[in-house]
């Protein structure tokens, strides 16, 4: 079976992806930053997940405000990148693994999600930015992933409850999944920020460390927030922190926080790392359990 060995929140400002291309992880402004995935890499070198379930919000390259789903899910063999305008050199394109992808997208729609289903996918840099900074230097990365977009873009969005929600929903399809593969989750974007406005600049360090300390010990809390609420703290970007709640409501089992990392800034944001440990619950013997297609805990979430 799939097992989830951990969550990753990480932020995905482009400006990150500049700075690989001109090798500038140990220029003082930079290194505080790049520093912080040192043992991210040490993590990864050691767990080697062969899959990334990926949170993110695309910010106009494969949806624009005329067609704006609240949750997609990619179902690709492949997802490219392309020019954003940001001046970043294209990344290089990500492989896919439709079957799990698909399987995740029926127990989605049995849990009364209604996604959108994307076989034909561009990623942008909240994709490929915590790509490159989990995996550097690599010709290939070395994990298939599944994308999953949530609209953190164009009001109404979904609240910090539903993602948390989307997320659980996400955990158990993922360890409902009939082979061995080693699952990381990824949520990308965020801290506090905003970019434009009269508030362009907006950084609010006390409320990214309360969303980084409840995440941890229980997101539940956080729900409390709604989405004006959260705006009006976090920045009107500060909202990615949708991807952070659903990348840990995909964490089924004991959670532990194995590191973090904040600066202020980069570039505009309050620059956050924070690696998740999830210790399964033990299993059922194979063969005596029975696969139910009712979730237990359907009704909480
Ligand atoms: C910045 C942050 C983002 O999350 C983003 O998508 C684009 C830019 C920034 O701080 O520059
Ligand atoms: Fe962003």
């Amino acid at each position: 079976m799939a097992r989830i060995i951990g969550g990753l929140g990480t932020t995905h400002v482009p400006a990150i992806g500049k700075a690989i291309a001109e090798h500038k992880e140990n220029d003082p402004y930079w290194k505080p930053f790049f520093g912080g995935f040192d043992y991210v890499h040490e993590w990864l070198g050691r767990e080697k997940p062969d899959v990334a379930v990926v949170f993110y919000n695309d910010h106009g390259l494969n949806f624009f405000l005329d067609k704006l789903p609240t949750f997609a899910v990619g179902a690709a063999n492949e997802y490219r990148n392309e020019d954003e305008g940001w001046g970043l050199p294209v990344s290089k394109t990500a492989a896919g693994i439709p079957k799990l992808s698909w399987h995740l997208i029926e127990r989605l729609v049995e849990d009364e999600f209604d996604i959108t289903m994307c076989q034909d996918m561009l990623v942008d840099h909240a994709v490929t930015i915590p790509m490159a900074l989990m995996w550097p230097g690599k010709a290939a990365w070395p994990v298939r992933i599944v994308p999953i977009s949530i609209n953190t873009v164009q009001h109404p969005l979904p609240s910090l409850a539903r993602c948390l929600k989307l997320g659980r929903s996400i955990g158990r399809a993922i360890e409902s999944y009939d082979e061995d593969l080693k699952v990381l989750v990824v949520g990308t974007g965020g801290l506090s920020h905003q970019l434009d406005g009269p508030r362009a600049g907006f950084i609010n360090k006390e409320f990214d460390q309360l969303c980084m300390d409840e995440l941890v010990r229980d997101p539940e809390a956080l729900t409390r927030f709604t989405i004006p609420q959260f705006v009006e703290l976090a920045g009107a970007q500060g909202v990615e922190f949708l991807n952070w709640m659903a990348m840990r409501g995909a964490l089924t089992g004991k959670v532990t926080e194995a590191h973090r990392n904040y600066h202020i800034p980069i570039s505009n944001t309050a620059a956050a790392t924070v690696l998740l440990g999830n210790e399964s619950r033990p299993r059922q013997q194979a063969g005596t359990a029975k696969v139910s297609r009712i979730p237990e805990d359907a009704s909480a979430g």
